[in-house]
């Protein structure tokens, strides 16, 4: 499904970063992108390892300096049922949910800067985005924050 979607946004114009554990399958999607006449890049991310994400968006604000969509695709069926070893269950937990909280936070910044309102008067381009409360106010308090 991340290879389709990444294929679908370099269709409509995207430069699309292909990232994948599998280093080589994510060069090939990017290959084939280009293959097409479309823009990628590729990496090896492991979406467990966050100074791997920093390097990533590192990368991505030094290209291009904003972000306009971040797909937290990297993912693997749960365990079923409740027959699950907690460690299962933590593994599950890490690659298919807190990856994508982590990899959305360390993309904030480039993410706003994708969507930021032009100094035109033209509507912002993602109503949802205006409508979200302040930057970093749905984040936890930082450790030894106040509440
Ligand atoms: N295919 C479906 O119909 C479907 C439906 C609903 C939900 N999902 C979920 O969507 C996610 C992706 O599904 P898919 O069908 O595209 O699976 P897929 O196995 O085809 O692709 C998952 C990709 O994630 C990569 N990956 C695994 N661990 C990684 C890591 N730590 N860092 C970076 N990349 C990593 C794998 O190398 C693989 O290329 C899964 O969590 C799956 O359970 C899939």
């Amino acid at each position: 499904m991340g290879r389709a979607g990444a294929i679908k946004l370099a269709e409509e114009g995207a430069t699309v970063y292909v990232t994948d554990l599998d280093g080589d399958a994510a060069a090939e999607t990017a290959a084939a992108i280009e293959a097409a006449g479309g823009r990628a890049e590729s990496r090896s991310v492991d979406v467990l390892d966050h100074d791997q994400l920093e390097r990533l968006f590192a990368d991505v604000e030094d290209a291009h300096g904003k972000l306009h969509v971040l797909w937290n695709h990297a993912g693997a069926p749960g365990p079923a049922g409740l027959e699950a070893t907690e460690q299962a269950f933590d593994f599950a937990m890490d690659l298919n949910v807190k990856s994508a909280y982590f990899a959305t936070a360390l993309a904030e910044d480039l993410l706003a800067a994708g969507t930021a309102r032009p100094r035109s008067s033209s509507p912002p381009r993602c109503p949802a985005w205006s409508a979200r409360p302040a930057a970093r106010s749905t984040r936890s308090p930082r450790a030894g924050s106040r509440p």
